[in-house]
């Protein structure tokens, strides 16, 4: 059977990048190593604890009926809402403790094979600044919150926790093919913005982009505006996304198991050979093969999306 996992590889050592694979050009900080890691986590101030204290607050009130029952038991079981930012040592411990994974501070976005080679190690690179108060509402860099918050709960779901270590180990294939972007999707449609349908016609959110801000928590389950479409791995990895608004489509898995299968089951060298150089779908596009939730209106997106006054629900 073909894995994502390809058994020559060393997942251990940082892998060297052959000179024709493109990597976004990041400053490195003079402190940190080739690992990007923090050499310890900042520590916060008493406002930086009170906004997560805030930041917490806020999504507990909509979480409910609307998160994924995996997400709220992660949450409940690394008691992330007991005040301040979560100190990584300790919540490494506990997690360490549950599925095997880690914590580690970084002090921003990443090199695309360094994230990957953490992942493949189990260990997740969170983002070790806090917003302030005038970003409370929207950041586009990935800070604590959403790293930690976001995040970290389904890490402590033993199939998600598997998939997202097949993840990393598949970030490599897709850098040697050149296709980053194709398993970026892939990434963009589950870990961030994903739903799963826990009974006929239930479904929640367990992706991380949705979780850790109010609006899209309530819009990708409850709003008339985005499609919901039973994921299929080829379909999501050949489809397009947007980066700064809700999104116009949201794909849906019926189980943990299930996305870890449909990923690790698949011949990702065929797929790769497959692709051509950019995607083949509009991220508001609905095809023939598609299993459809819900057709979405788009009226949030023909409203002229954020900044337009549109209102998402
Ligand atoms: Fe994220």
């Amino acid at each position: 059977m073909a894995t994502l996992a390809n058994p020559q590889l060393d997942y251990s050592i940082l892998p060297d990048l052959p000179a024709d694979v493109f990597t976004a050009p990041l400053q490195k900080p003079a402190h940190v190593g080739d690992d990007w890691l923090e050499p310890k986590q900042t520590d916060y101030s008493a406002e930086d604890d009170r906004i997560w204290d805030d930041l917490f607050a806020r999504q507990m009130e909509v979480l409910p009926g609307r998160a994924a029952s995996a997400f709220l038991a992660g949450l409940e079981k690394l008691d992330l809402g007991r005040g301040g930012v979560p100190e990584f040592g300790k919540l490494s411990q506990e997690l360490g403790a549950l599925t095997g994974w880690s914590v580690v501070p970084v002090p921003m976005l990443i090199p695309d094979h360094v994230f990957f080679w953490h992942l493949a190690n189990r260990r997740f690179p969170a983002g070790n600044f806090i917003r302030t108060r005038e970003t409370f509402d929207y950041i586009q860099e990935p800070d604590v919150f959403h790293d930690v918050f976001g995040h970290v709960p389904m890490l402590t779901d033993p199939v998600f926790a598997d998939y997202m270590q097949e993840y990393g180990r598949a970030g490599w294939k897709a850098m040697r093919y050149n296709h980053l972007k194709a398993l970026g999707s892939l990434y963009w449609y589950t870990v961030e913005f994903g739903l799963i349908e826990e009974a006929p016609g239930t479904v929640r959110a367990y992706g991380a982009g949705i979780l850790s801000g109010p609006t899209e928590t309530v819009f990708s389950v409850e709003a008339e505006s985005p499609n919901r479409i039973m994921l299929n791995v080829d379909r999501v990895m050949r489809t397009d996304y947007v980066i700064s608004d809700l999104q116009p489509t949201y794909f849906v898995i019926e189980s943990f198991e299930d996305l870890y299968r449909q990923t690790v089951e698949r011949d990702f060298d065929r797929l790769y050979r497959s692709l051509g150089p950019s995607f083949t779908y509009a991220n508001t596009a609905v095809i023939d093969v598609d299993d459809v939730l819900h057709r979405g209106t788009q009226e949030y997106l023909l409203r002229g999306g954020r900044g337009s006054g549109a209102k998402p629900v």
